[in-house]
């Protein structure tokens, strides 16, 4: 059994620890670290396995009760918190971004570097779920098989019901970080462009904050994506993709219901009553991750899905040329 403590008690680190002890066999939560202990105390007792609970994330990495670390603490702690976890020697399954600048982004991939090449093997991984859902993996299958011919461009939607405290980098940084990472890994190229856009400001965010942002962002195979990314939106939760191929059209709608358009076959999506986050959407890339995670603790064999600090460094870059081309 690989006990597992979690950093931070929030959306994420609760939703983590929940889908551990539901979902992932040969493993469980015996650890909670958030400053805010009542949050400890109430996930706490709803896991009914948590033998030690801190405000203090270093006590919960060097415990002696913990074998392996989910950081999900907000986005500024987590080059702070990878650092305490390199010095505990425990495998860390971080949650996005890496850090909140390149600057940061850059020390901390190659401080995990070096101490990945002391220890001859990955330790480090990073939650870019979407490399594990359903959805998406589809996507990568149907592409590869080249009934729809080429890929050319995506169309891409990511809106977030609420981003409290967001800054108009962090819609880079935090929220499109994702389509970043997923259209690199599903095309295998790299980002070479970003070019930002904004529509008129939304009256449901504050007004120092650049939301709305409509992005065009080229990889270097030439795969163009055209996005928009909301930070507080009104309708609830919404990722959506359409990749337009030279046969047809692939799409991922906001329920992750798939849907493929050609002349012989156009599906449409469903309808419903949406999300206010993502955890309903992405549960089964968050269980898939974490089994995938957990299982390369047990075998020490490299899921080559889940994302390194090379990934998470790449997508961070990718980040920074849009918040470079914030006008
Ligand atoms: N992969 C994904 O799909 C996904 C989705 C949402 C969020 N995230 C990432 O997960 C992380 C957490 O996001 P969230 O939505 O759960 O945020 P949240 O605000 O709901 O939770 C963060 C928690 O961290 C706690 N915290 C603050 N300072 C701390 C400290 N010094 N030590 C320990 N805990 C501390 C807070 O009290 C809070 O409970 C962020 O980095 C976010 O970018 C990833």
């Amino acid at each position: 059994m690989i006990r597992i403590g979690v950093i931070g008690t929030g959306i994420m680190g609760a939703g983590h620890a929940r889908f551990i002890n539901e979902h992932v066999e040969n493993a469980e939560v015996t650890a909670l670290a958030d400053i805010d202990l009542q949050r400890v105390s109430d996930l706490a007792e709803e896991l009914g396995t948590v033998t030690l609970q801190t405000s203090n994330p270093e006590e919960l990495m060097n415990s002696a009760d913990v074998d392996a670390i989910v950081i999900a603490s907000p986005d500024p702690l987590h080059v702070e918190h990878l650092r305490l976890a390199m010095s505990s020697g425990k495998p860390t399954l971080c949650e996005k971004p890496i850090a909140t600048n390149l600057e940061d982004a850059r020390a901390i991939s190659s401080e995990i570097q070096k101490y990945e090449e002391g220890k001859g093997k990955k330790v480090i991984s990073f939650g870019f779920m979407r490399r594990f859902d359903p959805g998406y993996m589809r996507l990568r299958e149907e592409i590869n098989s080249g009934n729809y011919g080429k890929p050319l461009y995506v169309k891409a939607v990511v809106r977030n019901h609420q981003s409290p405290g967001i800054t108009s980098t962090g819609l880079f940084t935090n929220i499109a970080i994702h389509d970043f990472d997923i259209y690199g890994w599903l095309f295998q190229s790299e980002w070479e462009s970003v070019t930002s856009f904004y529509p008129p400001h939304s009256g449901s965010s504050p007004s120092d904050l650049k939301d709305p942002l409509i992005f065009v962002a080229k990889l270097k195979n030439g795969i163009t994506l055209v996005a928009d990314a909301i930070a507080n939106g009104t309708a609830g939760y919404d990722t959506r993709v359409e990749v337009v191929c030279e046969r047809g059209n692939l799409e991922i709608g906001p329920f992750g219901d798939f849907a493929i358009r050609t002349t012989e076959n156009f599906e449409v999506n469903r309808g419903g009553v949406p999300d206010l986050n993502w955890m309903k959407k992405f549960e089964r890339s968050y269980i898939n991750e974490l089994r995938a995670w957990v299982k390369e603790i047990e075998t020490g064999v490299v899921n080559p899905d889940l994302a390194t600090h090379k990934d998470a460094l790449t997508a961070n870059e990718s980040a920074a040329m849009g918040a470079a081309s914030i006008s």
